[in-house]
């Protein structure tokens, strides 16, 4: 049996604070192989950044998990802080939201690269140097030597997350963990970001995992797509299956708010309600209050992920025909 590259097993995510516990993400699992793209999908506060954070050991000081991820066969949870980021720095990389946040102002882009391979692959300042410059160039920088010498805020947004994925990758990680890479960047911008992904994974072999709350660029970047709600998996599965017979009603939801060109944007639709209370979960389905098919057992109980299709799962009561546009 091949040792999966990424295996995640009943991951739950908890947070301590004043007013109770937070249950951030329950009982996640997942696997990926090497050169798999999966894309994690939810609204706001599904906990889609938690469950990337809890697999790096990234949880804020208040933040507790539960249960195993393995990277490369290595078992995270719980591992000496020493440890965990050399399997940060050389295994998995993870890009954030706001690539500034994670690029330091005051230092040359180009010394902040060569510092990365200094440290972690032991290369001289000229070496370091010249893999820089050729990883700058591998993300569609233009002139990259002479961009070496420049800092964070002399590059456009859309540069600077470019930036960032050369960063990601300067130790060749297995695995790349992207969260929301593309939302702070307008439209065209996006999709060069995306395209830039999949060249990488062609490129370099990286496992990428996509974080979203969009949809819309989920299809073509993703073969496979992870829908969340109120920390739980509600369905799983190839993304075009997914896209085209969407089998929870969460997801159709989903799917409305995708802008179409052959509908105007102001007559998007959005799932009406609020996200669930993560302080106060029964045992239910979180969607239930928001749910078009809700009912009976739906606020009892949560449903099992069930297998269906072969390569698909979903968490849901209700009759899969009840579930259509
Ligand atoms: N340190 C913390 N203490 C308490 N609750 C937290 C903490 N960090 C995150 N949470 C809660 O965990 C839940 C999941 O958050 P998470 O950041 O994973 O959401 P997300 O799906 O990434 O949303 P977004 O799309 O807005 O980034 C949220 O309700 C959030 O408030
Ligand atoms: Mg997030």
């Amino acid at each position: 049996m091949t040792e999966h590259l990424l295996s995640v097993r009943d991951l739950s995510v908890s947070f301590d604070t004043p007013d109770g516990t937070v249950s951030a993400v329950n009982g996640i699992s997942l696997d990926l192989a090497k050169r798999d793209t999966l894309a994690i999908v939810g609204e706001s506060g599904s906990g889609k950044t938690q469950l990337a954070f809890a697999m790096l050991g990234l949880l804020a000081r208040n933040g507790r998990s539960e249960g195993s991820v393995r990277i490369e066969g290595q078992e995270i949870l719980n591992l000496p802080e020493a440890k965990l980021n050399k399997v940060r720095a050389e295994r998995v990389a993870m890009i954030f939201q706001d690539p500034m946040t994670s690029l330091n102002p005051y230092l040359k882009i180009g010394t902040q690269m060569a510092e990365v391979l200094q440290l972690h692959l032991g290369k001289s300042k000229r070496a370091a140097m010249e893999d820089a410059a050729r990883m700058l160039d591998a993300v569609r920088i233009p002139d990259a030597k002479r961009r070496l010498g420049m800092y964070p805020h002399e590059f456009s947004g859309g540069m600077r997350q470019r930036i960032m994925i050369a960063m990601a990758l300067l130790c060749r990680p297995a695995l790349l963990i992207a969260d929301e890479p593309t939302t702070a960047l307008d439209v065209t911008v996006q999709a060069q970001i995306m395209e830039l992904l999949t060249e990488v994974r062609e490129e370099f072999g990286t496992a990428i995992i996509l974080i979203t709350h969009d949809l819309g660029i989920v299809a073509g970047s993703c073969e496979r797509t992870m829908v969340m709600y109120g920390g739980r998996v509600m369905e799983t599965g190839p993304t075009d299956k997914l896209f085209e017979a969407p089998s929870h009603p969460y997801t159709l939801g989903l799917l409305a708010a995708v802008p179409r060109l052959d509908i105007p944007q102001e007559d998007l639709l959005t799932i009406p309600g609020d996200p669930p209370d993560l302080l106060g979960l029964s045992g239910g389905c979180p969607f239930t209050p928001r749910c078009p098919l809700a009912h009976e057992p739906c606020p009892q109980r949560m449903p099992d992920l069930v297998s269906f299709d072969t390569d698909r799962k979903r968490a849901c009561h209700a009759a899969r025909e009840d579930v259509h546009r």
